[in-house]
């Protein structure tokens, strides 16, 4: 077992086109701690979501090991893998991926669903997961009748939902306006300071100045691996 809550171990992915080997991710080693806010960045194509991809197990390496919370996760069949991600890993993206036909609510019971959690139960996690992001009061509208930003903290409602060991978020804030952004960020800062390990993926550096740890990607290596020792201090308005 280990203290880190994802550890990659000399990971490389190829991408296989036809005939040509498209190789994205070279030789990356890289430790999360339990407790970390740890942004990656890095040009777009330098590997940013297909590392996302990697460490939610959406994806598989090519060679290398990933360890999700000590649990060597190339050991697994494709089924636990599937049972880890639910349970252990939050997602959230650009793009929100909601469920356009259902309610913020119902979107936010889905995860607990896959996992067999009972309909009681379901909601009341659901209902105090909406009302950790603040959206208690929008819980039976459609996304179409949510702004953006509201979209998104349905979205981020939805990977706390199931208590993950990690939330992974890939560009949070990149269809946002800026305020929005800010909001958001600051919500994922105050999940981080209530404890909550994220790995926020983004090209934008003042996304990534909010973060305790920066980690640069370059053409699918880690250029540099550094602290961050003044993140931004921003609070979610009460
Ligand atoms: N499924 C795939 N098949 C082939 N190439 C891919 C695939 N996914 C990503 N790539 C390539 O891998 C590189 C990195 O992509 P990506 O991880 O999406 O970068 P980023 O998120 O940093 O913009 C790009 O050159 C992209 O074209
Ligand atoms: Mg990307």
């Amino acid at each position: 077992m280990t203290d880190a809550m994802v550890r990659l171990d000399a990971v490389n992915r190829v991408f296989r086109m036809g005939d040509v080997s498209v190789p994205v991710l070279h030789d990356v080693t890289l430790d999360v701690g339990s407790g970390e806010c740890v942004a990656v960045v890095g040009p777009s194509g330098s590997g940013k979501s297909s590392l996302m991809n990697l460490v939610g197990l959406l994806d598989r390496p090519t060679s290398g090991r990933i360890l999700v919370e000590g649990v060597d996760t190339g050991r697994l069949s494709p089924d636990r893998c599937a049972v880890l991600r639910n349970r252990r890993i939050g997602f959230v993206f650009q793009s929100y991926n909601l469920l356009g036909r259902h309610s913020a609510l119902d979107n936010v019971q889905l995860p607990l669903l896959y996992a067999k959690v009972g309909r009681v139960e379901r909601r009341r996690r659901a209902e105090a997961a909406l009302e950790s992001v603040g959206l208690a009061h929008r819980a039976d509208h459609l996304p179409s009748r949510l702004s953006g930003g509201e979209q998104q903290r349905v979205a981020i409602a939805r990977a706390l939902v199931t208590d993950p060991g990690i939330v992974l978020a890939d560009e949070p804030t990149g269809a946002l306006d800026s305020n929005t952004g800010t909001e958001i960020l600051a919500l994922f800062r105050n999940l981080n300071r209530a404890g909550r390990t994220l790995l926020i993926i983004t090209h934008d550096l003042g996304v990534a100045a909010r973060c305790g740890r920066i980690v640069r990607l370059h053409d699918g290596r880690i250029a540099s691996d550094q602290a961050n020792t003044a993140p931004g201090l921003v609070r979610v308005p009460a």
